[in-house]
């Protein structure tokens, strides 16, 4: 369906948890929410009958980290096979799956895997995530894609981040043919915005030229390079909410059209959920305004 500025909302992320067993430092925080307090997996599937009859056709599993709620291998197996839904992709830090999960995954018949990896270095990650498990995660990266699954790079622009850390980031995505984006980090709770660019990544570079094929659902910008390709994110500088096609389910039921605004309304156990959703996709806000305020709300909780 159309919201009111005429964009075609057609993909949904669900975070199925705010838990994390990573604990970043510009994503920390969840509220130990019980498991009475978060959607059951039958009521999300609910949910997404009713998303796919208003046009939503491409979903993302989220948390948290999706990977540490039971059953989500089961519940995304569901979705696949729902009537209407074109792609079920998921975003995960990769550093809880196991064998047999990346197989189930690929069984399964996922559509994308977006890893969360914001440097190489061993110590580095260690400090951001507080915890040591960086060969753990390339390893699986580097699994997933011999099993032909699609895997992708997410990595934020910290500003502690080294530029050798971003440039091992890029050679690392080119040398196995995994797309690497780079994103903005956008101001949550008492952020600031970060000051890491895209400008500054492309600097390191040379023979940039932008390259027009896009890959996948969102709002990546690719460029050619001396070192291969490389992708941006840019919700703060590079404001993509005019092309925004997406809503967002969090793990206790609140249905949001923009990440950014307290917009949106709790839609478990209601019985008038069609009215509620074509309510909230027509009402979604024009766009964010991170310049002049903060999300207020952990990433964590919205599943980015
Ligand atoms: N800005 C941008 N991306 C963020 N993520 C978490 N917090 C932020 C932020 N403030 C990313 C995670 C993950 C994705 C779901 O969102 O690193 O890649």
């Amino acid at each position: 369906m159309y919201d009111q500025y005429n964009r075609k909302i057609e993909y949904m992320r669900i975070s199925i948890t705010d838990r994390c067993n990573l604990n970043c430092t510009y994503c920390k925080g969840f509220d130990a929410l019980t498991h009475n307090d978060i959607l059951r997996y039958e009521e999300i599937l609910d949910i997404c009958k009713v998303a796919v009859q208003l046009g939503i056709g491409y979903f993302k599993i989220t948390g948290g980290e999706p990977c540490a709620r039971k059953g989500y291998l089961s519940f995304i197996e569901s979705l696949k096979k729902m009537d209407g839904v074109h792609e079920v992709t998921i975003t995960t830090n990769a550093s809880l799956l196991k064998k047999e999960d990346m197989d189930t995954l690929k069984r399964i018949g996922i559509d994308g895997i977006n890893v969360s990896l914001d440097t190489l270095d061993k110590e580095c990650y260690k400090e951001i995530t507080g915890k040591d498990c960086i060969d753990l995660v390339v390893h699986n990266i580097l699994y997933m894609k011999s099993i032909g699954l699609h895997v992708k790079i997410n990595s934020v622009l910290l500003d502690e981040t080294r530029d050798e850390e971003f440039l091992n980031l890029i050679d690392f995505g080119n040398l196995h043919s995994i797309p690497i984006r780079f994103i903005e980090r956008m101001p949550m709770k008492d952020d600031k915005v970060s000051h890491r660019t895209k400008k500054d990544i492309l600097s390191l570079l040379d023979n940039v030229e932008i390259d027009k094929n896009k890959y996948g659902n969102g709002p990546a910008s690719y460029y050619q390079t001396n070192r291969g390709t490389v992708g941006f994110i840019e919700p703060v500088h590079g404001k993509f909410c005019d092309q925004c096609n997406r809503i967002r389910l969090t793990s206790t039921g609140y249905l949001k059209a923009c990440l950014f605004h307290k917009d949106g309304m709790n839609v478990r156990n209601r019985t008038n959920l069609e009215d509620m959703m074509k309510e909230i996709i027509y009402n979604k806000p024009q766009g964010h305004d991170f310049e002049k305020d903060m999300a207020g709300i952990s990433m964590s909780k919205i599943g980015g």
